[in-house]
């Protein structure tokens, strides 16, 4: 094993040889991209600890300096941001410009953070609303919780950590973070950043290596006082079944859907809609997957679509004309053959796509597909999509909301009543009017309802979610 391959953990402010490794390859080519640190059950212990000895220097940091750190992350991740983007397309074969935009929006994410940090305030009550409140004064502030524990995901493997580390420095935590075993490179880059911030020493620990050993310890461990977790639906639920008291925010995914109704401009949503199902190859967790369209422009729209998605290029995550790569596994190609198989057994029709080349599984769109199939009721995270024909925006919004998930929905419509019941109806976390489901800026509320889990990420909220609420009375009679 050659040095320069062979990573370090990052714990109480300093980089520690690790014991064990495991080998990270590149899901697109298979090529060696570096020897991981799997971390062992003592250097969890010494993280955590790390973190919970840091969180009293933490919460003493005053709201300027908290900002000052994270203002100098995103101009550090700016000057270094083509590397950055680099690094995301080889360990997650992200394609290079997708992976331009999550490191732009990462910088954001940070900037969003560092504002952020300096309006976290509770409020003042009326005290005199009963007699026994009469001659009080009352108000309540918003304090650092503890050490967070934060458990992300391999889709985006800079922004959805940012989205964890950025409002738990804001609100003065301490954080333990666990990056996803296929993409840690990003979060050593940012361990990197971090370390020449005035950050305090143990505020930031990176330890890398397999859920079993790390996740259940941040989630049972009583010094680590909240989890933010993105992932699958059956990993969300064992947290929460095992955190006790701990906060839980939970990201879990969702088979996003859009509805088209009749009187749309067909030509100006195609592309939006083939970007919302196929970019990053569909493992988005609001990737488009199932498109609800009105009869009237059902026809046209499928045409169209099709068409468009036999145009994609796909090929090497680092070639920029390329807006399709590799889907993280092997496995993950098989389970979506399968699924594919499945749908086309029930009489589902292949418009596009439908076979693999290596790790690649073509942009596939599928029609006529049964909600009780795979493809329809499971979270396909892949690049995959179903187009089914409706009546009405009405039956459309019973078709999304006949799922487990719930995190956005889009709906294309110029009728400003059928907007507005769609916005009421829909049983999801965000209503994306006359646009995508796959629509985010990084300072809105985001997270679901139902199997797409708790709680909200957007630093405001997410913030919410890192500090307690204190009340304080004084009694001046
Ligand atoms: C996700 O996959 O949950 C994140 C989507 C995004 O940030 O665009």
């Amino acid at each position: 094993m050659t040095e320069t391959l062979k990573k370090k953990l990052f714990i109480n402010g300093k980089w520690k040889e690790a014991q064990k490794f495991t080998t990270l390859k590149s899901p697109y080519s298979g090529e060696v991209l570096a020897e991981i640190p799997a971390a062992t059950p003592e250097e969890v212990e010494l993280a955590i600890d790390s973190a919970y000895q840091a969180r009293k220097a933490m919460a003493a940091l005053p709201s300027h300096k908290r900002a000052a750190i994270l203002e100098k992350l995103a101009t550090l991740l700016e000057s270094r941001k083509d590397e950055a983007a680099e690094i995301i397309a080889k360990e997650a074969a992200k394609p290079i410009k997708t992976a331009i935009g999550e490191v732009s929006r990462t910088i954001a994410t940070y900037k969003f953070a560092a504002e952020e940090a300096k309006r976290i305030h509770g409020e003042t009550l009326t005290m005199d609303a009963t007699a026994d409140g009469e001659g009080r004064i009352g108000y309540t502030v918003r304090e650092p919780i503890g050490v967070v524990g934060a458990i992300t995901p391999f889709n985006f493997p800079m922004n959805l950590v940012a989205h964890k580390v950025g409002p738990a420095i804001a609100a003065g935590n301490p954080i333990v973070l666990k990056p996803a075993s296929q993409t840690p490179l990003s979060s050593l880059l940012l361990a990197e950043l971090l370390a020449e911030t005035d950050l305090p020493d143990g505020a930031f620990n990176l330890i890398t290596g397999s859920g079993s050993v790390i996740g259940d310890k941040l989630v049972t461990d009583s010094r680590v006082k909240s989890i933010s977790f993105t992932g699958s639906p059956a990993v969300g639920i064992g947290i929460r079944n095992k955190a006790g008291l701990k906060k839980v925010s939970l990201e879990l995914g969702s088979n996003a859907a859009v509805i088209v109704d009749k009187g749309i401009d067909i030509d100006k949503i195609i592309p939006r809609c083939v970007t919302a199902a196929f970019a990053f190859q569909g493992q988005v967790c609001i990737s488009l997957q199932r498109a609800y369209v009105h009869e009237e422009v059902y026809d046209e729209f499928v045409e169209k679509f099709s068409e468009a998605t036999k145009g994609l290029i796909l090929g090497d995550s680092l070639d920029p004309a390329v807006d399709v790569s590799a889907l993280i596994s092997a496995g993950d190609v098989e389970r979506s053959l399968d699924w594919i198989s499945e749908a086309k057994q029930y009489g589902a029709v292949v418009a596009a796509g439908g076979k693999s080349e290596g790790n690649i599984l073509h942009p596939t769109v599928l029609l006529e597909v049964d909600a009780k199939l795979k493809v329809s009721c499971q979270e396909v995270f892949a690049p995959i999509v179903l187009i089914n024909k409706v009546s009405s925006v009405e039956e459309a919004i019973d078709l999304v909301n006949d799922s487990e998930f719930g995190l956005q929905a889009g709906v294309y419509t110029d009728n400003i009543n059928l907007a507005l019941t769609a916005a009421e109806k829909l049983e999801v976390g965000g209503v994306i009017i006359n646009d995508i489901p796959t629509y985010r800026v990084d300072n809105m509320p985001y997270g679901g309802v139902k199997k797409s889990g708790m709680g909200r990420e957007g630093l405001k909220y997410a913030i919410e979610e890192m500090t307690e609420m204190k009340l304080v009375i004084f009694n001046r009679n």
